[in-house]
Parts: C-alpha cells; sequence; structure tokens
C-alpha cells in the first residue's frame, strides 16, 4: 500500500507542446509539455468530482449506467494491476496534489468521426503533481482511466507530463458470441467484458438461442426434432414454459445469474445486447412447438396464426430483464420465397417491442426481395455479407448499418468457410483504398462499396464468432483464445486509432498482462517454472501437504493419509484440496499414480471449474478430459494397483497425456460436420487443480508437480 506522498518531481521543465500519439491500445493523442514525468508512486488517492459523483451517461445503449463515482471505485481497485493496494476513494470539489481527479468536462464538444458529439470522450491532463481526467460523461471518464492504466504500465509507472483528448469515432464497438450453440457460463461472460473494457470496446452482443444446422436432406423429422438446439434464457412464466427443456436449466441463465451479467459488464462500460433468433435458427421453437414450424422445422411459418403471438410473448417475458436500449431478434436467413412474410414478421416484432419497451431493434441484414414491402427504416440492419445486403444502398436509404461483414467472422475450432482466429494482417490492412481496417469498410476488396469515414449511417463494428459445430467443438475458454491476439488490436480500429501493426506487436504482451477483472489465460503467479510441487515427504495424519515450489500452494488434506513420498486415498471421499484452479496454456502437471482396482470406473483424478480428468466415463474405462460436461476420451486405460507416471500437458491448443516413456497421446474432439462426416480436432482444456481424488477416487499418488512449461 501506498502510504506517503512522495515529491516525485522535483522540476517541471516547461518545453513547447510536442503533438504525439502514444501508442497503446487505442492509441491517444497527447499533447508533452515537460521532459518529466510523473511517477504513478506519487499518486495517493482517486477524487471524484462532488459535482458530478451521481452523473450517469444517458447517451450510451445501457439503461443501467455506472454513476461517476462507481467507476472511480472500479478504477481504483483496478490500479492493483499495477501493483497499488487500497488506494482510496473520496468526494471532493477539486483536484489536490497526489489526487487522480474525476470529473466531467462541461466547456467543450467530444465529435465522433461523423462530427457528432460522442458521450464518450475524455481529456487527461497529467500535471506534476496530481492527474486530472474530464470525461464527456462518467463513461467517458471510465475510458480515460484505460488510458491512465495502459500509459502508466508501457511507461514503466511513469506517465508523460501533458494533456490529450481522444474521442471514438463509433459508437457500437465489439463483439458477438453464439451463446445458442454453445453455453458460456456468467463469470467467463463478465470475464470477456472486461476483456472488451480495457480497450474500450463497449458492446457485448450475446446470441442468446440457436440450433445445429438443420441438414433436411438427410435428416428424418424425428432427428430436427432432436437436433442439439438452444434457448439460454430460462424464466419460470408459464407463457414460456417448456421452450427451455429441464436437462438444459444448468446451461441456461435466470433472471439473476442474466441481471449480475449485464450489470457486471456495464460496471465496465460494456453493454449487453441480446439476441432471440428468429424466423430463421428457429428450431429450438419448433422443438417446443411443433406445429409453428415450416416443413424445414428451423423456420418458423409466420402465416400461421399462432407464430406472431408466440414469438411476441416470449419477448413480452424477456423484455423486462433486458438493460439495453436495443435488443436483437436475429431475422437472418429466411426462406427468400416468404419474403412478405418476412419483412411482416420484423415490422411487427419492431413495433410491438418498441411498444412493450420503447426499445431500437437489429437484424442481420437480409435480401429479402419483395417489390411491395421492406422493413421499416428505423430498424439497424447489422450487415454481414454481401450476398444478403448492400450495405451502402441501405446507408442512402436512410438506414443505420452496423457493420459486422463476415471478413472478420470466425467458427469455433473449424469450418470450411471461415477461419477460427481473426486475421491481423487483415485487421491492419483491410481498407481496399489503402491502410488499415475500420467500421465503414464493409468490402475489404472493393472501395467503391464503402461509404466515407464520416458517413453518419455507420454506427459501429462487430466481430462475430460462431459455433456451428456445436457444443463439442470447443471448449468455453476457446472462444476466448480464438480473439486473445487479435481483438485488441481490432479494438484500436473500432475507435478509430492509428496503431501500426509493428507498435501492437511490441507492446500486446506488455498489455495484456495487466487487464483487470479476469484471468482468462488461467495464470498462475509463480516465482520459478514450478508451480505447484507436492513431494508427501515425512510420515503425517496432517492436513496440510506442503507445496515445494516456494509459491506456498499448501494442500489440505481430508480423510487421507501420507507417508514415506506417497499420498493415499483411501476411501471414494478422500480427497486433497489445493488453492489453486486451473492452469491455461502452456502447462505440464505430472504425477505419479496408483489406481486401486477398488476405485469405480468414473472416478475423479482431478477435477477443477474448466475440467476433470477422469479414470473412465462411468461405462468405459479409458482416460478422459471433461470439459463443459464434454467427454473427451483417450483409446488408453490406466492399469489399476500398480503405479504410472503420468504428464498431462497443455501444448498451445492441444492437449496430450504421456505415460511413463510411451508417446504423447493426444485429446480430440470428434465433431460432427452437419450429420455428413467428422472432424477430428484437437482440443485444448486447461489443467484441472482444485482438488485431487474425492470423486471416488481409490488409490495412491506420489510427486505431484505442476509446471508452466510444456
Ligand atoms: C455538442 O456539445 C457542445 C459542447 O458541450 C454543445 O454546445 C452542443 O450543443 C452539442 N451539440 C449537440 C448536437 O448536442
Ligand atoms: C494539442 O495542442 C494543440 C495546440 O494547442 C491543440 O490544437 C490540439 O487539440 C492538442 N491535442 C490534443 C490531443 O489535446
Ligand atoms: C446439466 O444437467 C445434465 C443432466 O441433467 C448433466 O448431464 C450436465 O452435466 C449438467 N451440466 C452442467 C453445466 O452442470
Ligand atoms: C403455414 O401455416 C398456414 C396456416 O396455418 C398453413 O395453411 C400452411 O400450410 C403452413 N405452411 C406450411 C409449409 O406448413
Ligand atoms: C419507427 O419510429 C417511429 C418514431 O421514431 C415510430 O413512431 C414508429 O412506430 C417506428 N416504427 C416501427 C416499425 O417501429
Ligand atoms: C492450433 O495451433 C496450430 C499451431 O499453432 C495452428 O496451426 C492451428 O491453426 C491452430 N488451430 C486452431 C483451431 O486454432
Ligand atoms: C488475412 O487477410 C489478408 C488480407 O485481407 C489476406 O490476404 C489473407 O489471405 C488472410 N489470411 C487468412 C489466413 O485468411
Ligand atoms: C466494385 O463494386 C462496384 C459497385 O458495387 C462494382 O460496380 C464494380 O464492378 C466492383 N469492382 C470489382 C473489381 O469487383
Ligand atoms: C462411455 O464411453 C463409451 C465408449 O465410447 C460409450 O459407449 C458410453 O456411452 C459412454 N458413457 C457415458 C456415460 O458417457
Ligand atoms: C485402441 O487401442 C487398441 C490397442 O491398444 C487398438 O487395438 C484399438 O484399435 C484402438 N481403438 C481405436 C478406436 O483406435
Ligand atoms: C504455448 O506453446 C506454444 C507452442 O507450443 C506457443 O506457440 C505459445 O506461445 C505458448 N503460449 C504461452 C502462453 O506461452
Ligand atoms: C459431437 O457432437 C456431434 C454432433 O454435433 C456428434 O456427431 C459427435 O459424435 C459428438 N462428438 C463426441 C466426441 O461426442
Amino acid at each position: 500500500m501506498l502510504s506517503f506522498f512522495q515529491v516525485a518531481v522535483v522540476a517541471a521543465c516547461v518545453i513547447g507542446a510536442a503533438a504525439e500519439t502514444l501508442t497503446g491500445i487505442p492509441t491517444f493523442d497527447f499533447n508533452i509539455t515537460s521532459t518529466n514525468k510523473l511517477y504513478l508512486s506519487s499518486l495517493t488517492h482517486v477524487l471524484v468530482d462532488s459535482r458530478f459523483q451521481r452523473s450517469v451517461d444517458l447517451a450510451g445503449e445501457t439503461l443501467i449506467p455506472p454513476t461517476l463515482l462507481q467507476f472511480g471505485q472500479t478504477f481504483a481497485a483496478d490500479l492493483k494491476v499495477l501493483g497499488f493496494t487500497d488506494i482510496p476513494v473520496q468526494v471532493a470539489d477539486r483536484a489536490q496534489p497526489g489526487s487522480i481527479f474525476l470529473t466531467l468536462s462541461t466547456d467543450r464538444a467530444f465529435l465522433d468521426a461523423a462530427g457528432r458529439n460522442t458521450s464518450e470522450g475524455y481529456t487527461l491532463t497529467v500535471g506534476t503533481k496530481d492527474v486530472v481526467i474530464a470525461g464527456a460523461s462518467p463513461l467517458g471518464a471510465f475510458w480515460g482511466t484505460r488510458t491512465l492504466l495502459q500509459q502508466a504500465k508501457l511507461g514503466g509507472n511513469a506517465l508523460l507530463i501533458g494533456s490529450g483528448s481522444d474521442s471514438p469515432g463509433w459508437a457500437t464497438r465489439g463483439v458477438m458470441l453464439d451463446g445458442g450453440r454453445h453455453f458460456y457460463p456468467p463469470e467467463f461472460i463478465i470475464e470477456i467484458c472486461s476483456y472488451l473494457s480495457f480497450f474500450k470496446q463497449n458492446t457485448f452482443h450475446l446470441h442468446l438461442s440457436d440450433n445445429l444446422f438443420n441438414n433436411v436432406d438427410i435428416y428424418t423429422r424425428q432427428r430436427s426434432l432432436e437436433l442439439y438446439a438452444a434457448f439460454r434464457l430460462n424464466s419460470d412464466d408459464p407463457a414460456v414454459s417448456g421452450l427451455v427443456k429441464p436437462y438444459r436449466f444448468n446451461e441456461s441463465y435466470t433472471r439473476e445469474t442474466f441481471d449480475n451479467m449485464q450489470a457486471s459488464c456495464a460496471a465496465r462500460g460494456v453493454t449487453i445486447i441480446p439476441e432471440i433468433e428468429a424466423p430463421g435458427h428457429a428450431l429450438v421453437i419448433s422443438q417446443w412447438k411443433p406445429e409453428l414450424g415450416l416443413a424445414d422445422l428451423s423456420l418458423l411459418n409466420i402465416s400461421h396464426p399462432e407464430t406472431i403471438p408466440t414469438m411476441e410473448s416470449i419477448w413480452k417475458t424477456f423484455l423486462p430483464w433486458f438493460k439495453s436500449k436495443t435488443v436483437h431478434i436475429g431475422a437472418d436467413e429466411y426462406d427468400s420465397s416468404l419474403a412478405n412474410d418476412y419483412n411482416l414478421f420484423v415490422n411487427t416484432m419492431s413495433s410491438f417491442i418498441r411498444d412493450n419497451s420503447g426499445k431500437d431493434i437489429r437484424i442481420w441484414g437480409t435480401n429479402e426481395p419483395s417489390r411491395s414491402s421492406s422493413v421499416s427504416p428505423n430498424i439497424t440492419i447489422q450487415h454481414w455479407e454481401f450476398f444478403e445486403d448492400n450495405p451502402l444502398a441501405l446507408i442512402k436509404q436512410g438506414y443505420r448499418v452496423l457493420n459486422a461483414d463476415d471478413a472478420f467472422y470466425i467458427v469455433g475450432k473449424w469450418s470450411g468457410s471461415y477461419p477460427q482466429q481473426l486475421n491481423l494482417t487483415r485487421i491492419f490492412t483491410g481498407d481496399p483504398a489503402g491502410g488499415a481496417y475500420a467500421p465503414n469498410i464493409f468490402d475489404t476488396h472493393n472501395a467503391t462499396n464503402n461509404p466515407a469515414r464520416s458517413d453518419p449511417g455507420v454506427i459501429g463494428h462487430i466481430a462475430a464468432q460462431w459455433n456451428d459445430y456445436g457444443p463439442n467443438a470447443t471448449t468455453v475458454t476457446e472462444a476466448y483464445y480464438a480473439w486473445r491476439d487479435a481483438l485488441p488490436a481490432l479494438a484500436d480500429k473500432q475507435w478509430g486509432g492509428r496503431l501500426t501493426q509493428q507498435q501492437y506487436s511490441l507492446i500486446f504482451d506488455e498489455l495484456h498482462g495487466v487487464i483487470p477483472g479476469q484471468n482468462l489465460d488461467r495464470a498462475i503467479p509463480s516465482k520459478t517454472e514450478v508451480i505447484l510441487e507436492y513431494k508427501f515427504s515425512g510420515h503425517t495424519q496432517a492436513e496440510t501437504v506442503v507445496d515445494s515450489s516456494g509459491n506456498g500452494y499448501d494442500g489440505a488434506c481430508k480423510a487421507c493419509s501420507i507417508a514415506d513420498g506417497i499420498l493415499t486415498l483411501s476411501t471414494g471421499i478422500s480427497l486433497l484440496k489445493t488453492p489453486l484452479t486451473s492452469k491455461g496454456r502452456n502447462y505440464t502437471l505430472a504425477f505419479g499414480i496408483n489406481p486401486s482396482s477398488r476405485a469405480p470406473v468414473g472416478a475423479t483424478i482431478f477435477s477443477g471449474p474448466d475440467s476433470t480428468l477422469v479414470l473412465g466415463n462411468g461405462t468405459a474405462p479409458q482416460v478422459a478430459l471433461i470439459s463443459a460436461n464434454q467427454f473427451y476420451a483417450l483409446n488408453f486405460t490406466l492399469p489399476r494397483d500398480v503405479w504410472s507416471d503420468v504428464q498431462l500437458l497443455g501444448r498451445g491448443n492441444a492437449t496430450f497425456l504421456r505415460v511413463g516413456k510411451g508417446p504423447e497421446m493426444q485429446f480430440l474432439t470428434v465433431m460432427g460436420i452437419n450429420g455428413q462426416s467428422f472432424q477430428f480436432q484437437p482440443i485444448a482444456i486447461e489443467a484441472p487443480l482444485a482438488q485431487i481424488g474425492g470423486g471416488g477416487f481409490i488409490g495412491s499418488f506420489r510427486s505431484i508437480k505442476l509446471l508452466n512449461t510444456v
């Protein structure tokens, strides 16, 4: 804790203002006024302007905007990533020496790329003794605190003296995640919001219902009715009773959970935009009410008298849950021979949602070739493909268009059409007229199809990640890894920054290491490459198992015994708890194991929140890793009543098991491709570390060692 005020700047020598674009993600324009620096160690408290402490940003998409004071508290806690703890937050009417003063700017405008006022701008002024961040709104001030954290990190905990002002070019910046075909736990969604927020992205579009491709050429009606399809919001309102299948209650969000997700994301300036998809990709609705489906059950029959009322009752149930001013109704990939039905559906839902909640809607751009009707111009079109719409023509017709062009589509693990990671080159070179990508670039090949950067019809950019091949193609965190290395670069472009690819590669790792509010890498602090080592030396019934790595990750034994280097778990409830949870890429978990023939086939070896290593799946004895309830089994069975030296290896995007001096055996996922073929692909599973044994395991361990290398 910093307890005293250090005079860090001896003499502030004023030089001529030198405007510079500071590297950061996004970049930040700053006028340097001194050759000295302000050391962060001289800052002792966060002050929030008493005049504005309760102010909120009413201009953004969220209906639950934090106050300036709340953002100040989040910021003060975030300073921990730079090594500061217990920085007090106080309310005051002016800056003081040693303070970071958060206030609102009332005397100037902050403009977006179209020259309009934006509430997300801010100024950051670094003096010789204090820092002042003045936002166009509390959200703007919060973005300013992100700049401070980044600049302090890159500057070795020192800030250049001077001032800068900054504002985003576009109002909507972020991602879409397909949560329909893969469940994502609320904690994961919240951590992704933290990731987005550090790079000033403000939108998490969450796709909440979908199904695997309904391959009507080969599926029977019965198979379609059983195909994976999910709806992730679980209400006990009788109007939607049965929409979420009971066996998927644990893979859906209750109102309380969803409230917490929205509030946690909003606390960092990120708005969740929920999407409930219809009349296409709607198999989950016709599995619930089969009479509403067309011959292809994934498409709803809009002319059935119950279809629109059913969708209205779903929206009526869930509109009160949503804390955003805009919701997404999907509406892509419908039958183009039913264009008038489609337009009727979209316009009816738009009016219904507006009348019931005052909310605006978005749809995926869909070229329904009707000659007699069109969708209402106050619906935002989320463009994704030129064969579905012409975004420039839509803008000329008066629509507002959100750019989600499939130049940045990614699909989990494998796809015949799209890549598995964001294309970094395209981010830095995607403008066909030359230069980097930007939200106004709909077409990365033909500049004629792109509006001017200043066109007010472009509201922003969203990068979409899909799960075409369902829940067993990827783990939960693989969705993060698909974005990890390149999404921040795209965030710079969505904001309107000027980072080059070379600058990005120089600062990414450093900034990545200090992103508050998440540990998506599942990193574990460690003094050396040995994170944990249990040698089980001595002879004791004691509860504590000493970690000899030097990190102090001692374990706690329950109903187990330790003698001469061996840990024995003699009952199915014996276990060893560690203070750790999971270890992400890369790791080696090495252990000697002697499973008793009395241990059941499905007994747990190691378990943690992201994964479990089991002796078998309950009926088959092959060693398996479980992640998000999916089993990934090896063709290998651990021998009973003898010792084996085992290594579980997490190497990049793949996971292996090695026994003794045998070959590395790889855990694979077997993806089903539209009912037609299979794809065997690597799967990256975290090391499970929270508990050893416990789930029925009987037998012994020796020398458990976790390394952060492989
Ligand atoms: C933009 O902001 C400036 C300064 O705060 C204000 O004077 C002006 O009225 C604003 N314009 C609009 C259209 O809100
Ligand atoms: C830097 O100073 C110049 C001259 O006063 C000013 O026009 C410009 O807006 C300033 N830039 C920033 C980022 O504050
Ligand atoms: C959800 O419940 C099903 C059975 O009802 C079970 O197989 C699955 O493991 C559970 N999933 C989670 C996330 O707990
Ligand atoms: C759609 O519903 C209408 C009205 O119930 C019905 O006449 C029509 O046959 C249905 N279409 C299909 C393809 O099932
Ligand atoms: C479009 O917006 C206007 C108000 O701006 C509203 O009166 C109208 O109902 C809206 N139309 C639809 C289809 O939502
Ligand atoms: C896994 O990593 C390998 C090697 O780094 C890479 O070639 C491959 O594209 C990655 N696969 C996925 C699905 O990310
Ligand atoms: C990445 O994008 C660049 C520029 O658009 C393109 O030339 C390249 O083929 C893309 N790479 C991959 C792997 O798709
Ligand atoms: C570029 O787009 C314009 C407008 O859509 C079109 O007329 C032209 O043929 C396209 N050029 C190429 C090389 O595809
Ligand atoms: C266990 O694996 C076997 C062989 O793959 C499979 O037949 C069985 O259904 C699995 N059992 C469970 C409970 O997953
Ligand atoms: C599993 O391994 C056994 C030998 O250990 C081999 O005979 C069998 O073919 C393997 N099965 C598969 C599906 O690879
Ligand atoms: C993990 O190892 C792979 C190569 O096996 C490497 O490409 C990757 O950068 C490593 N990841 C981390 C976080 O060290
Ligand atoms: C994964 O799910 C697909 C269906 O999408 C199925 O065909 C495949 O067998 C599953 N793989 C495993 C390993 O269960």
